[in-house]
């Protein structure tokens, strides 16, 4: 039988400003469509038929987007007046399932089998089972001991430094009893990780069990290149990875790449992009929708958001620009710099260090320099 899921989209995105200004992070690009797309495609790939989108505020362009149906899932929408937390969040749009069902964060990636996670907890008899991952530093993350048999004998939210005693961490995926919503009070906020996962702890009904396959959070300007550079890499497996093909090139048809410009990938051009001449895209490029890179521009390790000019011999190397900006002649972008959507740089502007320009910023010629 197939379970329902319920994808919690309620933060705001505040580390990845100004990208996430004027779009909601769950709908940033990720190489040709929005991050959240990705989540529906690992759903749908594991048999879920029906998803609950879950909505801290207006989910107006996650509907205009997606409507009530994505790749075979039929999509519902739960908005909270007010956000309440992520456990109040499963309680409001969860309440009335009848069978167990995924709850999830909307914000990360993963390909996980959920079947096996399933098997897992019917073997168990869980209330709850958690999605593990290991990390290099689970301090940002809910850090969850257990016992040989998998059952969960702490889970604690953004453990201090002298806690962390295992690299294994809430990935941010369950498969829950509808009773475990019966521990969430209403009518207040209510953290599943802070409040129900330690109650469900102490009464040995919640297990854990770290799967194999690629998981990644995204939430800063690091991880969000690093998530362009694991699609384009066929990392783990998507539907863009599948059309990037053996040659790891996807040059969208109404795409336009001059003579003597160079491809090198990993790399994708979008829908009416422009490459002109001397120009180079890759290797782990992105140029966005209807973006143009005029003559000798260099984009490499880079993401290049919809409808951005490029202007003449900038490069832009491990850094993002967001939609709609217009860089002059001769820019450097580099180091995790960002350029919000809508700003302007002028000419021969220098960025660098994760130097984060607003959007819709004006910066005159030659204003910013590092060298
Ligand atoms: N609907 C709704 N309402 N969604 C919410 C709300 C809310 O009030 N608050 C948060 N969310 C959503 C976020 O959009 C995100 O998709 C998910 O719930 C988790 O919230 P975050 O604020 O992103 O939490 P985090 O990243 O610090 O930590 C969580 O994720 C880690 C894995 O990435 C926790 O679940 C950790 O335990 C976990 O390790
Ligand atoms: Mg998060």
């Amino acid at each position: 039988m197939s379970l329902p899921a319920v994808i919690l989209v309620g933060g705001q995105g505040t580390r990845l400003r100004p990208l996430t200004d004027r779009t909601r992070k769950d709908m940033l690009p990720l190489v040709d469509r929005p991050l959240l797309a990705f989540t529906f495609e690992h759903l749908a790939r594991h048999g879920v038929e029906r998803a609950i989108v879950s909505c801290g505020y207006l989910p107006d362009q996650i509907e205009a987007r997606f409507g009530d149906r994505h790749d075979g899932l039929a999509l519902e929408y739960a908005v909270e007046d007010e956000p309440l937390g992520t456990g109040g969040a499963i309680g409001f749009a969860g309440r009335g399932l009848e069978s167990s069902f995924f709850a999830l964060n909307g914000d990360s990636l993963r390909e996980a089998d959920l079947s096996a996670l399933v098997r897992f907890h019917r073997e168990t008899g869980a209330k709850a089972s958690i999605l593990l991952t290991p990390v290099a530093d689970p301090s940002r993350y809910g850090l969850v001991r257990t016992a040989a048999d998998g059952r969960v004998e702490t889970f604690l939210e953004k453990p201090r430094p002298e806690d962390i005693d295992t690299d294994l961490i809430n990935a941010g995926l369950y498969v829950l009893e509808p009773e475990v919503l019966d521990l969430v009070p209403e009518g207040r906020a209510v953290s599943i990780e802070r409040e129900v996962f330690p109650r469900l702890a102490a009464e040995r009904s919640v297990y854990g069990i770290a799967l194999p396959g690629y998981w990644l959070d995204v939430g800063t300007p690091e991880s969000y290149l690093q998530a362009h550079r694991d699609v384009l890499e066929r990392s783990f497996e998507t539907a863009v990875g599948e059309a990037l093909g053996s040659d790891f090139t996807l040059v969208d048809p109404t795409a336009e790449v001059h003579d003597g410009a160079r491809l090198v990938p990993p790399v994708y051009v979008g829908p009416g992009a422009v490459v002109e001449r001397g120009a180079r895209v890759g290797s782990l490029a992105v140029v966005g929708e209807g973006s143009r890179l005029e003559e000798g521009a260099i984009v490499e390790n880079a993401v290049v958001g919809a409808r951005t000019a490029v202007g003449a011999r900038c490069a832009l190397t491990g850094s993002i620009v967001g939609d709609d900006a217009v860089l002059g002649a001769g820019c450097e972008v580099r180091s995790l710099a960002v350029v919000g959507p809508g700003a302007r740089l002028g000419a021969a502007n220098e960025l660098d260090h994760g130097l984060r320009i607003g959007a819709g910023q004006v910066i005159p010629d030659e204003a910013l320099r590092f060298s």
